[in-house]
């Protein structure tokens, strides 16, 4: 990844340290805080997102802090041609995100940002805010024009950071809960809040610099064993697949020749990935469930993770199932979102105006 090459750890030891104590701090003041956060509606989740970051937002939520999630559905347009399915994986995206533990309410709500034309409006503001060098060098933005194979690069991918700026300072949200890949992204949104207040509104600032959230969850590994666990790549285990979908991806996961099972991350990074996984589903340490299968080799591994990952997913795909015979509920949980978002957008759009000398 071009990103590790361009962050250094000193600098990622930084944000984790003040990750550290912003979690402490949320932990006494849930009330001080929004979270706003989001995904891409480019399909369903897999294992990866539950542990790395559904759990933390259902985690958060439930102890009271306010927590926007927001489906990013133009962000979509950014890499690819495909868009026929947009508003069907939006759709699924709510229903994982439900099945999962979130409770819809005022403080707690779900929408696409497509859905909120002031939040949008924002974006020609900040866009004055910042520079075609910042935007091209982004490393993230790098990144996903080399993966996406794009032969031309349309200006939307470059500005795509800017928008989510708007996705976030739109409702003055402080804390954004994410991985090392977005780092750069909310590093702009700061310096977009920064300048914005700077430039406009000096004596009181009207935007806050929002913080990052990092996940305490090491990231998991393909079942292929290669970096990522992701839909496209074909080795992820989807929340949404059966019992013996997941058991039979499972008996085909990598692993080595070496039959006695031991967790050591840096050479048997396969066995180590499979035994973190089940110690996330039963809240054991990775060496402990190594110590326990030993001899068991490979195919007990397996047997233990399947049954784990299977019992701890249960209640999620039994709600799953549920929701997914009720579409006027899963469209209604987006629209109530969208137009509490809008409110919130509405207020802050004026309050923009405002500073910026362009009320009538
Ligand atoms: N860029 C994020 C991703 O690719 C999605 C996203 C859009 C987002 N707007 C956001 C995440 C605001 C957090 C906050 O996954």
């Amino acid at each position: 990844m071009i990103f590790s090459f361009i962050m250094t750890n000193d600098t990622f030891d930084a944000a984790l340290e003040r990750s550290k104590k912003l979690e402490q701090d949320i932990q006494i003041n849930p009330k001080k805080y929004k979270v706003l956060t989001g995904d891409r509606p480019t399909g369903r989740l897999h294992i990866g997102h539950y542990f790395g970051s559904l759990q933390n937002r259902v985690r958060l939520s439930k102890m009271g802090v306010p927590t926007y999630i927001l489906i990013a559905d133009y962000q979509v347009l950014t890499d690819r041609d495909v868009f026929s399915e947009i508003s069907q994986n939006t759709k699924q995206l709510v229903i994982d995100y439900l099945a999962a533990g979130i409770v819809p309410s005022d403080e707690v709500f779900i929408y696409p940002h497509s859905y909120v034309p002031e939040a949008n409006q924002l974006m020609l503001p900040f866009l004055t805010l910042v520079t075609n060098a910042e935007l091209s060098r982004n490393p993230t933005v790098k990144e996903e024009i080399l993966v996406s194979g794009l032969k031309s690069v349309n200006a939307g991918m470059y500005m795509y950071p800017v928008h989510q700026a708007c996705d976030i300072l739109f409702c003055k949200g402080n804390v954004v809960p994410v991985g090392k890949d977005q780092l750069p992204h909310l590093e702009l949104t700061r310096s977009i809040a920064r300048r914005f207040n700077e430039k406009f509104s000096p004596e009181s600032p009207v935007f806050p610099e929002p913080q990052a959230l990092l996940s305490k969850t090491p990231s998991i590994l393909g079942l292929d064993g290669s970096q990522k666990m992701s839909k496209s790549r074909g080795n992820a285990i989807m929340l949404s697949a059966t019992e013996d979908e997941t058991a039979k991806l499972i008996k085909k996961a990598k692993t080595d020749g070496e039959r006695f099972i031991t967790y050591d991350p840096e050479n048997r990074p396969e066995v180590a990935n499979l035994l973190m996984i089940i110690s996330l589903c039963t809240g054991e340490e990775p060496q402990a469930i190594a110590e326990r299968i030993g001899d068991g080799g490979g195919g007990m591994l397996k047997n233990v993770m399947t049954e784990a990952l299977n019992e701890t997913l249960r209640p999620l795909r039994t709600e799953r199932t549920k929701l997914e015979s009720s579409p006027d509920y899963i469209r209604q949980v987006l629209l109530d979102g969208a137009k509490k978002a809008r409110k919130i957008a509405i207020e802050t759009l004026d309050e923009v105006r405002r500073v910026m000398n362009m009320e009538i």
